[in-house]
């Protein structure tokens, strides 16, 4: 740093931060550059401030210097990262304490998984605290992006950065606050642009500094939170009303389909009412946010000695159920062409826990694909998103007619963009009796039914 006293940016007032802002002495660390901090880290980088990635992967990080984008699936991103490049706004390292020194601002944007205990697990937040203490420039600011659950930045992160030393003084020798990230995987560059950001600090000072940090490279609303514990919930209040919400209709899903009901007639009629808000049901909620999200909040609960939520923990369970439930349907469509789920040959269109994206963290198929092993089932995969990969121990295909092919049953579990335009009659020609299961109303069953495939749909009657 070419000057040590104005990169203390805790020391300077509002009305210096903007001017800070235009000239090369904020300098910008974002620690951990996966699905959500690389794309951070280019707008900060876009928004004309340096900025240093860091990760502890060091294939990610070479990947990045041999200017790979990783993120394919996130529309507009990569002219972005070329641009920042090639500007030399932007670099990565693995070395954070090199990282460190040259920076004021840092931003965490780490991973925050859950144990398979379904405890969260914030170890990754915690080793980086420690860094944080040897390492971070007295004066600097420090935000965190990563979902945690409300009250860790103040008694947990904190402590470790101040250090048993005392080395740091939260609010006063360094700044530190809160950033929930709310972007949608798939969407980032969209959601960017548009969704509004929470800013909680430790103190007034660290709030306004993030803020106008924030507004001079997004310019979406900021919208100021009293601390950093009610910014962590709001994030997570509206993570967890989708999974609640999911696991409303899935109980309706199945009720449905015993009484001969259509779930997705009644969800296209219901979501015409203003005041409803429509979610659909589908063989498990996964991913890096809402199963664990819920699971936060559980924690938040059982570490200060309250009542479990109920709500919540019987929505968890509900959605747990759903890849048993989905195996149900596999089952039932097999035994009524005589055939036995043991041994059959299943196909699988969509891999990954959602739509749209390259991400198979705490997807539901993972649990389905391991129930169908231990049935000693061939599983064939087919997702444009995982071409001959080696996902869950299966040779993917490259060819979607090679995942029919020979099929007893085709089970749809994610609905990917590419699929809608699938040809149900493929899979008459395809296969000797043709069978879908459908976990995600890609299909029109009525359509199937004219073709005589033998068809199974969650929430649908058969
Ligand atoms: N992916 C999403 O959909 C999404 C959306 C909103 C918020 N979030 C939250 O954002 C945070 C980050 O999530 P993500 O999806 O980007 O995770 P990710 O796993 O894609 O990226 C995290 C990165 O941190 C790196 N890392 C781990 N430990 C490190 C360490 N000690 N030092 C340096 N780097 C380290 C990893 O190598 C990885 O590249 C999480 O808290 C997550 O809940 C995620």
């Amino acid at each position: 740093m070419e000057n040590l006293e104005i990169s203390k940016i805790m020391n300077l007032e509002s009305d210096q931060i903007d001017s800070c802002l235009n000239s090369d002495i904020i300098k910008v660390a974002v620690i951990g550059i996966g699905r959500i901090g690389l794309p951070t880290a280019i707008l900060f980088a876009k928004s004309g401030l340096s900025t240093i990635g860091v990760d502890i992967n060091k294939n990610l990080v070479e990947k990045i210097q041999n200017k790979i984008f990783p993120l394919n699936d996130e529309p507009g991103m990569k002219e972005l990262f070329d641009d920042v490049l090639s500007n030399q706004k932007f670099s990565v390292t693995t070395d954070i304490q090199n990282a460190l020194s040259q920076t004021n601002v840092v931003i965490l944007s780490l991973p925050t998984p859950m144990t398979d205990e379904n405890i969260p697990d914030y170890s990754s937040l915690e080793s980086v605290g420690q860094q944080l203490h040897d390492f971070l420039n007295p004066g600097s600011l420090v935000i965190v992006e990563s979902t945690v659950e409300p009250g860790f930045v103040e008694n947990t992160l904190i402590s470790i950065i101040e250090g048993n030393d005392k080395k740091f003084e939260a609010g006063k020798t360094f700044g530190i606050g809160v950033c929930p990230e709310t972007a949608n995987p798939g969407e980032i560059l969209k959601d960017f642009k548009n969704l509004p950001r929470l800013i909680g600090g430790i103190n007034k000072k660290s709030q306004e500094l993030i803020s106008s940090i924030y507004s001079h490279v997004f310019s979406v609303d900021l919208i100021p939170m009293p601390n950093c514990k009610t910014a962590n919930a709001v994030k997570l209040t509206t993570n967890v009303f989708r999974d609640v919400n999911i696991a409303f209709v899935n109980e309706l899903a199945i009720l449905f389909e015993k009484l001969g009901i259509d779930i997705f007639t009644v969800l296209d009629a219901a979501k015409r009412k203003y005041n409803f808000q429509v979610h659909y049901p589908g063989s498990g909620v996964g991913g890096p946010c809402l199963p664990v999200n819920s699971y936060q909040l559980i924690n938040s609960a059982r570490s200060n000695s309250l009542s479990i939520p109920k709500l919540i923990s019987i929505s968890r369970e509900i959605n747990e159920k759903m890849p048993f439930h989905t195996l149900e349907l596999l089952n039932d469509a097999l035994n009524s062409i005589n055939k036995k789920l043991e041994k059959s040959t299943i196909g699988i269109l969509g891999i990954s826990y959602k739509p749209n994206v390259k991400d198979i963290q705490l997807a539901p198929a993972e649990k389905i694909i391991s129930k169908l092993k231990s049935l000693k089932c061939n599983v064939k995969i087919f997702d444009p998103y995982f071409i001959s990969t080696n996902i869950f121990s299966i040779d993917s295909e490259s060819k979607f007619e090679d995942m029919v092919k020979n099929s007893d049953a085709i089970l749809v579990l994610t609905s990917h963009q590419e699929f809608s335009s699938i040809n149900p009659e493929i899979f008459t020609k395809l296969m000797k009796i043709p069978l879908i299961v459908d976990t995600r109303g890609l299909f029109d069953p009525k359509e199937l039914n004219k073709l005589k495939i033998v068809f199974r749909g969650i929430g649908r009657p058969n």
